[in-house]
């Protein structure tokens, strides 16, 4: 990275780093969470019983096969889902306890980032960003002053004028976590964002996503690919029909 990256970046998210940096504490908190999306089809079950603890700053991989649990853990998280049974705290809020109108409170501290990208064809790289601001109803000038500064932290100063259709997967995915980023949220959640790349925008995925942690940020990053999570190298939590069997703090991805 190049120093007057860090410094812009620094300039934006100095709180969050004092924050998570010199003061240790548990950002995520999963307490025996079972989610079951249909309680009268016993086999509609997401997860079940799963304790974990991520404190700030962390960088954590979320793995399994396919079904067995990553996003549903994912939406739990956000409060897209709602638990079955178990407590689910993020930072300060509870979130099973949440009602739907406090709900884009908890969103403004998470930054979410899908496989699929989900910008809008219609705006701009620069637009795209710009409206997490707007829909949060922060000033224009705040728009004018932090847009460029995230548009600079995943190197796309250049392409702000472009729509996603003028972008590569590897482009749209760095919109889309600058997107993430908009809020300066204290984690960032992914689901499964090099799912549509190939391996070199994979790699600067991780990079980037890596970088962010690096910052300050608490990462979250749901995969399935066992080349990524290896070369990630950091703690793996691991999936296998929505039951948590291992939890290891430099994992390597090894379910079959
Ligand atoms: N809305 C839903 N209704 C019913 N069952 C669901 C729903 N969403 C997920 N499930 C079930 O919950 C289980 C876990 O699904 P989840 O999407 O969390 O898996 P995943 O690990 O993210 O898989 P993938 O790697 O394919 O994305 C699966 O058995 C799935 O069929
Ligand atoms: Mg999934």
């Amino acid at each position: 990275m190049n120093p007057s990256h860090v410094i812009i970046v620094l300039s934006h998210h100095h709180y969050k780093l004092l924050a998570t940096n010199y003061k240790l504490f548990t950002m995520i908190n999963f307490q025996n969470v079972t989610k079951i999306y249909d309680k009268v089809n016993k086999e509609a079950i997401g997860i079940e019983d799963v304790t974990f603890q991520i404190e700030a700053g962390e960088f954590v991989s979320l793995v399994g096969k396919s079904g067995a649990g990553k996003s549903t853990i994912l939406k739990l998280l956000i409060g897209e889902e709602k638990p079955t049974r178990g407590r689910i705290l993020v930072g300060e809020y509870e979130v099973n306890k949440l009602k739907n109108n406090e709900l884009p409170h908890l969103r403004r501290q998470i930054g979410v980032v899908f496989q699929d990208f989900k910008l809008l064809p219609s705006k701009t790289a620069y637009e795209n960003i710009a409206f997490a601001l707007e829909a949060a109803g922060r000033p224009q000038s705040e728009i004018e002053e932090f847009v460029p500064q995230v548009l600079d932290m995943v190197g796309l100063s250049h392409k702000k004028y472009n729509f996603p259709h003028e972008l590569s997967g590897g482009e749209k995915q760095r919109v889309a976590i600058a997107r993430a980023m908009i809020h300066n949220p204290a984690v960032i959640v992914a689901d499964e964002p090099t799912g549509n790349l190939d391996d070199i925008n994979t790699e600067e995925i991780i990079k980037l996503l890596m970088r962010i942690n690096e910052l300050g940020t608490t990462v979250i990053f749901a995969s399935h690919n066992k080349d990524v999570i290896n070369k990630v190298n950091k703690r793996v939590i691991s999936l296998v029909d929505g039951r948590l069997v291992r939890d290891e703090a430099q994992g390597k991805y090894i379910i079959m």
